[in-house]
């Protein structure tokens, strides 16, 4: 693929805030078109055609927080809430290393107690002795305290996700109650990155009274702040939460095709960073994820959570209850990124190129 789109040549460093928000809002289908093509060129030539993995592990749906947008959050009582055991979790972990994935996450609700601090700990350190200390580690269970964070990256944690879901202060108390403060999630991604975490970020996209402007600043902000990994992924309205009206009029295609635009602008924007193709497209389209690689991503997280617990993890409706730990998920897998054009990267841990081009503290 030689040809540079003619609109976007070199457009990589100096897309400014009115340039991004013209892009969001495209009308023209072949102006999209464009746009998306030169993403994923700037993909090809920076990150290159590799798709690493990254094993999803559900770890718990227990959460104290109450995000008014989450399926799981505290006060729905239609959850039927769950904890994996160590050996539970540690059995993903082997599976992910034996079939090649590189690196896992491990996901769960936010919990904050000693009892919990600790049996992360613990698994971390379980989980690099069982499978040679090869295999990356992400975590996302949310905001923490910077002794917490520190404990889990001395105990092996590579990566930490934690996204913003949106960088418009307001925007952000208008989904989450008073204990939640924006300032705490940018001091959260602070510690994290002083501790020596790869570091990664996100915000959905679509969310009702989110402007072109509001997405734009989010680019700008992951640029700024020097973020390694972005997630990003459309707003779906949950019907167990204060949304569920939404839902007769939502515009999956909308959606869709706006979280791929964030995408390839974000790709341009930031050329070096892991961008994750998030199973909240696949929800809206089952090709959702081939979409988003194609609008330059690079990462996808195949869902290796144990299938008696996947129902229970719905963050949102639609969520794709796929069995892609099977032989034939994994080779439906394969043959599905292979016809793209991309090869995965097996036993690679696909750690982001920017990580390795800043100047950061190392593990003791
Ligand atoms: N639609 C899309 N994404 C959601 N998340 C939670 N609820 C929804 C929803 N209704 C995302 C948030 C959160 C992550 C765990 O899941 O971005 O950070």
């Amino acid at each position: 693929m030689g040809r540079i789109p003619h609109p976007f040549r070199h457009t990589d460093k100096s897309l400014s805030h009115s340039d991004l928000v013209h892009l969001l809002v495209l009308g023209d289908p072949l102006a999209t078109r464009r746009l998306l093509d030169a993403a994923y060129w700037t993909k090809s030539q920076t990150v290159g055609r590799t798709v690493y993995l990254r094993g999803l592990i559900e770890i718990s749906n227990i959460c104290r927080r109450n995000c008014f947008y989450c399926g799981i959050r505290r006060d729905n009582p239609s959850v039927n809430r769950y904890q994996l055991t160590q050996d539970q979790i540690l059995d993903a972990a082997r599976l992910a290393h034996a079939s090649g994935f590189g690196s896992i996450v491990l996901q769960g609700g936010e919990r904050t107690d000693a009892a919990f601090v600790d049996f992360i700990a613990r698994t971390l350190t379980r989980i690099r002795q069982e499978t040679d200390r090869r295999l990356g580690i992400t975590l996302s269970l949310g905001e923490q305290s910077a002794d917490t964070y520190g404990t889990w990256f001395r105990h092996g944690a590579d990566r930490y996700l934690l996204r913003l879901e949106t960088t418009n202060p307001q925007l952000f108390r208008n989904f989450h109650p008073d204990d939640q403060v924006y300032a705490n999630r940018l001091e959260c991604l602070a510690h994290l990155r002083r501790i020596g975490y790869q570091v990664g970020t996100g915000v959905m996209v679509g969310l009702p009274g989110q402007t072109p402007d509001d997405l734009a600043d989010d680019i700008l902000f992951f640029k700024e702040h020097d973020i390694d990994m972005v997630g990003m992924g459309p707003f779906i309205p949950h019907p167990d939460t204060v949304y569920a009206p939404l839902i007769p009029g939502f515009d999956r295609r909308r959606q869709l095709q706006l979280s791929l635009r964030m995408i390839a602008l974000t790709r341009l924007v930031l050329p070096d960073v892991n961008i994750a193709a998030t199973t909240a497209l696949q929800a809206l389209d089952p090709e959702g994820r081939e979409l988003g690689l194609k609008a330059g991503a690079n990462v996808v997280m195949p869902n290796l959570t144990d299938a008696a617990h996947r129902g229970d993890y719905l963050l949102y409706p639609g969520k794709p209850q796929l069995d892609e730990a099977s032989p034939e998920g994994q080779a439906d897998l394969r043959e599905t990124i292979g016809m793209l054009g991309e090869q995965i990267g097996f036993g690679l841990r696909g750690d982001p190129l920017h990580f390795s081009r800043r100047p950061r503290s190392g593990r003791a």
